[in-house]
């Protein structure tokens, strides 16, 4: 029997930031309860190609992503299983990446957002830009203003059109500095090298998401801002001491020790406390886990099996 495969086009059909919310933030309870599991990403190059893998066990499922990386293109091939080991499906990534990262930052803005927070920033308006947006939107419910800024003005622009034509008053920053002033969320979604601003351009009471620093050599936020935190909440501390290039350059310079770090999924388990961004800032950062995919792949192939059936 062949097994089936559920490309982009129905991925779309099919999930939304809603429909995958539940299963995400389930799964990470779990992960933090010790009844799921995730592994580190590895990544395999050479001769200017590089492919990268990482698994996990999200009840009922088990799975994971393989993909290739190409001039700063990813080609992702998803695989999931049930409880018994038996292969379900496979999956496009594309569009379960575009959807499982932006929910796993509202499961933070959640927990970490200034309360009554109504002035946003989004740093980098690419693939991951608009369902950010879009889910900045919906969760942030006090938001009133959003700044974007990204060097191809035209991608900013687009990104305003559409916080405009949500009510959201919206417009293009000049620079990163710019967009962040006095936001109170910040969501980076860039591959620079180099920090976007200075830590004492960061608001006083803001939650930033640091979402692009995904390897050691990519660097979005200074590494100062990590001492003026009051709290660091990353993936987990293992996969983030290889390929957060943002923490591992604060804890080389001494603005930040990994002891510090806090494991998201420990607050998710209500394993540990700690304060919204109200009165201090609060640093996330995520590389992107594998447990996000599972958990969203679980969705979309019992919606694909609805949908088959009907
Ligand atoms: N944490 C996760 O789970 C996760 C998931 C997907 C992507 N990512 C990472 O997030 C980043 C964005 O992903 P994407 O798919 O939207 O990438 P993309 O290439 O589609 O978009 C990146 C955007 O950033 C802009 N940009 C580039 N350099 C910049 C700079 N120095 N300052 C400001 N803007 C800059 C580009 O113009 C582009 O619009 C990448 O680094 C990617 O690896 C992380």
């Amino acid at each position: 029997m062949s097994v089936p495969h559920i490309d982009d086009i129905a991925i779309d059909r099919l999930l939304s930031l809603s429909s995958i919310y539940g299963a995400v933030n389930e799964a990470l309870k779990d992960w933090g309860n010790g009844n799921a599991a995730n592994t580190i990403r590895v990544r395999a190059s050479a001769k200017g190609q590089m492919a990268s893998a990482m698994a996990a066990v999200a009840p009922p499922y088990s799975g994971g992503k393989v993909y290739a990386t190409k001039d700063g293109v990813f080609t992702f091939l998803n695989v999931l299983f049930d409880d018994q080991g038996n292969l379900l499906c496979t999956l496009d990534g594309d569009v379960l990446t575009r959807l499982r990262t932006p929910v796993l930052c509202q499961i933070a803005i959640e927990k970490f957002a200034p309360e009554n927070a109504n002035k946003g920033a989004i740093i980098g308006a690419g693939r991951q830009g608009r369902l950010h947006l879009e889910m900045l939107i919906d969760s942030v419910k006090t938001l009133k203003s959003i700044k974007i800024y990204d060097p191809r003005k035209e991608a900013a622009q687009a990104l305003v059109d559409i916080a405009q034509s949500r009510g959201v008053t919206a417009e293009i920053a000049a620079t990163p500095s710019d967009a962040i002033k006095g936001a109170q969320v910040v969501v980076t979604l860039t591959p620079a090298t180099e920090p976007l601003f200075e830590a004492d351009a960061v608001n006083e009471e803001a939650l930033i998401c640091a979402v692009g620093s995904t390897k050691y050599d990519k660097c979005e936020l200074p590494p100062k801002l990590m001492a003026r935190a009051v709290s660091v909440v990353c993936d987990d501390v293992e996969g983030s001491k290889i390929e957060c290039g943002d923490l591992i350059r604060a804890e080389d310079e001494g603005f930040f020790r990994w002891e510090d770090a806090i494991e998201f999924k420990d607050v998710c388990a209500d394993k540990v406390r700690t304060p919204r961004a109200n009165n201090s800032i609060v640093v996330f950062e995520t590389q992107g886990l594998a447990l996000q995919d599972v958990a969203a792949a679980g969705v979309a192939w019992e919606k694909f099996k609805k949908e088959i059936s009907s």
